[in-house]
C-alpha cells in the first residue's frame, strides 16, 4: 500500500485458447509463467456470492472461473491472486488474520479451496495467496497468548515495550516516535501484560517479531502448508515492514503534511535483515519450478523495490497506480522505471488495486456513459497495462471498465477513513471494493441474491459482464482480445523494452524486442483527436502489420511510413 466507444475491428475469428489445461502447469516449461503471465486480483467479498448472504465466497468464484480462463471466450488470464480468505474479525477486512492456515467460514470451508485450485488448475489458472505476515490479527491465539501469558512460550512473539523512562502511571511515555500508517502513535498500551505493543496499521494488527526465531519458523510453515495444498505463490503484504530496527531507534523528523509524513522511516521497515528472511521463504516457494511470490512494497519507490527483484519473485513498486491520464506521464513513468529496473530485472504492473481508486475513475471522462469516452480510455489503459514491459495484475473488474462506487465518508466500513489525521484526507478504500455485476437484472445483478455487502455500480445495468460479453465493442471485449494478442505474441509477453518517438506528444509509443521472437510496435493515443504518427523502421524487406486495435483498421494490413491513429485508438503492430 502506498500514497499517495468506437467501433472496434474485431478479429473475424474468437480468439485462441492458449492457455493450457492442468498439464500445462506442471509442463516446466512453462515456469516462466510469472513473468510471461497476467494475474488477475480477486477481492473475494465483491466477486461473487454463492449463498446469498451479501458476501462474496469461495463457491461464487469457483462458479466464475470460466469467465477467467479455459473456454475461447474466457479473459484467458494465468493466475489470480485472492485478497485474503482466512479467518479474521475484519478490522482490516481480512488484513487482520486470526488464523493463517484456515478459511473464514464466510467464504467457505477449506473443501471449497481445494475445489477451487482443481477448478483453476483444470482451467490453466494458478492459485496466488495473499499472505498478511507483518502483523496478525488482535484476536490470534499468538497475541491473546501473548498479552495474557507474559512467562509462557509466545511472551517474544510481538513487539513489547516497557514504558519510555520518565513515565508516571498517570502519563505513560511511549518508547518511540513510531507511528501507525492508519493514523494515530503505532504504540498501543496494554493492560493485561502491562506494556506496549507496536503496530505498523491497526491496534488490532499487533507486528510481529520477526527477530524470534520462533515466529519465523512459524510463518515459514505458513507458506509451506499452503504450497502443499497446491498454491502456485503468494503476494507478501507490507513485506518490507517485517524487520524493524533492533534497538527501536526514533525516525528523525523531517517536513511533512501529516504525522507520519513528518518522519523519515529509517527504522520501522526496510531494515537489513529482511534480505535473509526473504531468501528463507523463496527458498522454500522455489523448491518447485513455477511458484512465485510478488512482494507488495510498503510505502516506497521503484529504487527501493529494484534491491528485491528476482526470478520469480516480483515486486509491486507503483509506478503506473498514480499516473493521470497523460501521454507524457506514462512515457515518463515508463522511461524511469526502465532505467531503474535494467533489462535484467522484471517489473510487476498495475493500474488498480484494492487501496487505490479503480482507474477507470481516474481516468474518466465526466458525463461519459458505458461505451463513452471514459470507456475509450479504459481501453487504452488497458494496452498499455497488457503490453508495457512486466507481468501485468488487472483487478476484477477492469475488464468492464469497472468504476468506484460512491460511499459516504461517514458510512465508510474503511479504517483509513475513520482514523485519518489532520491533514491527510485518505481514499475511502470502499469506494474501488464495490461488487462486480455479471448481468442486467437487479437489485444486486447476478453478484448475490441478498443484500450485498457495498453497493455495485450505478451504471450496473448497462455495465455488467453478461451485457459486455455479447458486444464485441466492448471493454470486456477488448481485453479479451488483448490478453489473447499478447498471449500469441512473445514480443509482448517477453521482449525487452525501447521507447519510440512518433512525433506526437500525446501517443505513447514503444517498440517490444523478442531478438529472433519478433518485435512489436504499440502506439497509444491519449488524445481525443486524430494524431499523425511515424512508425519506427521497420527491418529490411519487412514491415509493421496491424494485430489489434481499437479502429477500424483491418488486422494484418501494413503501416505506412506515416499514419494518422485515430482519437483514442490504441494500436498494436508486429513485425511481419
Ligand atoms: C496492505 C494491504 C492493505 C492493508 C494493509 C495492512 O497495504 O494492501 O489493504 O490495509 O496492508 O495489512
Amino acid at each position: 500500500m502506498t500514497r499517495r466507444m468506437e467501433g472496434e475491428h474485431a478479429a473475424a475469428e474468437p480468439p485462441p485458447v492458449l492457455h493450457g489445461p492442468a498439464a500445462d502447469i506442471a509442463d516446466s516449461s512453462r515456469r516462466d509463467w510469472w513473468k510471461t503471465g497476467v494475474v488477475y486480483q480477486i477481492y473475494p467479498r465483491s466477486f461473487a456470492d454463492s449463498n446469498g448472504d451479501g458476501l462474496g465466497d469461495l463457491a461464487g468464484i469457483i462458479d466464475h472461473l470460466d469467465h477467467l480462463g479455459g473456454r475461447p471466450d474466457s479473459l484467458g488470464i494465468d493466475a489470480v491472486w485472492l485478497s485474503p480468505i482466512y479467518p479474521s474479525p475484519d478490522f482490516d477486512f481480512g488484513y487482520d488474520v486470526a488464523d493463517y492456515v484456515g478459511i473464514d467460514p464466510r467464504f467457505g470451508t477449506l473443501a471449497d479451496f481445494e475445489r477451487l485450485v482443481e477448478g483453476a488448475h483444470a482451467r490453466g489458472i494458478r492459485v496466488i495467496l495473499d499472505l498478511v505476515l507483518n502483523h496478525t490479527s488482535h484476536r490470534h491465539p499468538w497475541f491473546e497468548a501473548s498479552r495474557t501469558d507474559p512467562a509462557g512460550p509466545y511472551r517474544d512473539w510481538y513487539l513489547w515495550r516497557d514504558p519510555a523512562p520518565g513515565s508516571t502511571k498517570g502519563r505513560r511515555r511511549r518508547p518511540n516516535n513510531w507511528r501507525s500508517w492508519f493514523g494515530g502513535p503505532g504504540w498501543t498500551w496494554d493492560e493485561a501484560r502491562g506494556q506496549f505493543y507496536f503496530h505498523t496499521f491497526l491496534a488490532e494488527q499487533p507486528d510481529l517479531n520477526y527477530r524470534h526465531p520462533a515466529v519465523r519458523a512459524a510463518v515459514l510453515d505458513v507458506v509451506r502448508t499452503w504450497l502443499d495444498r497446491g498454491v502456485d505463490g503468494f503476494r507478501l503484504d507490507v513485506f518490507n515492514a517485517f524487520y524493524k530496527d533492533a534497538a527501536l531507534r526514533p525516525n528523525p523528523r523531517r517536513r511533512g503534511a501529516d504525522p507520519w509524513a513528518r518522519q523519515r522511516h529509517l527504522h520501522d521497515r526496510n531494515q537489513p535483515e529482511l534480505a535473509g528472511f526473504l531468501a528463507e521463504l523463496r527458498a522454500i516457494v522455489d523448491e518447485q519450478p513455477g511458484r512465485m511470490t510478488v512482494g507488495e512494497l510498503f510505502d516506497g519507490s521503484a529504487a527501493d523495490a529494484v534491491a528485491f527483484v528476482a526470478p520469480g519473485h516480483l515486486i509491486f513498486d507503483w509506478a503506473a497506480i498514480f499516473l493521470p491520464w497523460d501521454a507524457a506521464a506514462f512515457r515518463q513513468a515508463t522511461a524511469a522505471r526502465e532505467a531503474i529496473f535494467g533489462e535484467h530485472r522484471w517489473p510487476a504492473n498495475a493500474l488498480s488495486n484494492h487501496d487505490q481508486p479503480r482507474h477507470a475513475s481516474r481516468f474518466d471522462v465526466p458525463g461519459s456513459g458505458v461505451g463513452g469516452p471514459g470507456d475509450a480510455r479504459a481501453k487504452v489503459a488497458a494496452a498499455a497495462l497488457l503490453t508495457v514491459r512486466g507481468t501485468p495484475f488487472l483487478y476484477y473488474g477492469e475488464e468492464i471498465g469497472q468504476r468506484n462506487i460512491a460511499v459516504p465518508r461517514e458510512r465508510a466500513f474503511d479504517p483509513f477513513v475513520r482514523l485519518a489525521e489532520p491533514g491527510r484526507e485518505p481514499f475511502n478504500r470502499d469506494e474501488c471494493r464495490g461488487p462486480i455485476a455479471w448481468t442486467g437484472e437487479g437489485p444486486a445483478h447476478g453478484f448475490s441474491t441478498g443484500a450485498p455487502w457495498l453497493p455495485l455500480g450505478a451504471d450496473a445495468r448497462q455495465r455488467n459482464v453478461a451485457a459486455q460479453s455479447a458486444d464485441p465493442s466492448s471493454v470486456l471485449s477488448w481485453y479479451r482480445r488483448l490478453i489473447a494478442v499478447r498471449r500469441a505474441t512473445p514480443a509482448l509477453h517477453l521482449g525487452g523494452q525501447a521507447a519510440h518517438d512518433p512525433g506526437d506528444a500525446d501517443v505513447f509509443a514503444y517498440v517490444r524486442d523478442a531478438g529472433a521472437a519478433g518485435r512489436a510496435f504499440v502506439a497509444l493515443n491519449f488524445a481525443d483527436r486524430g494524431a499523425p504518427i511515424t512508425p519506427p523502421a521497420a527491418g529490411p524487406g519487412r514491415s509493421w502489420r496491424v494485430a489489434l486495435t481499437t479502429d477500424e483498421r483491418p488486422v494484418g494490413e501494413s503501416l505506412g511510413d506515416r499514419i494518422t491513429l485515430a482519437p483514442l485508438e490504441a494500436l498494436i503492430a508486429v513485425e511481419g
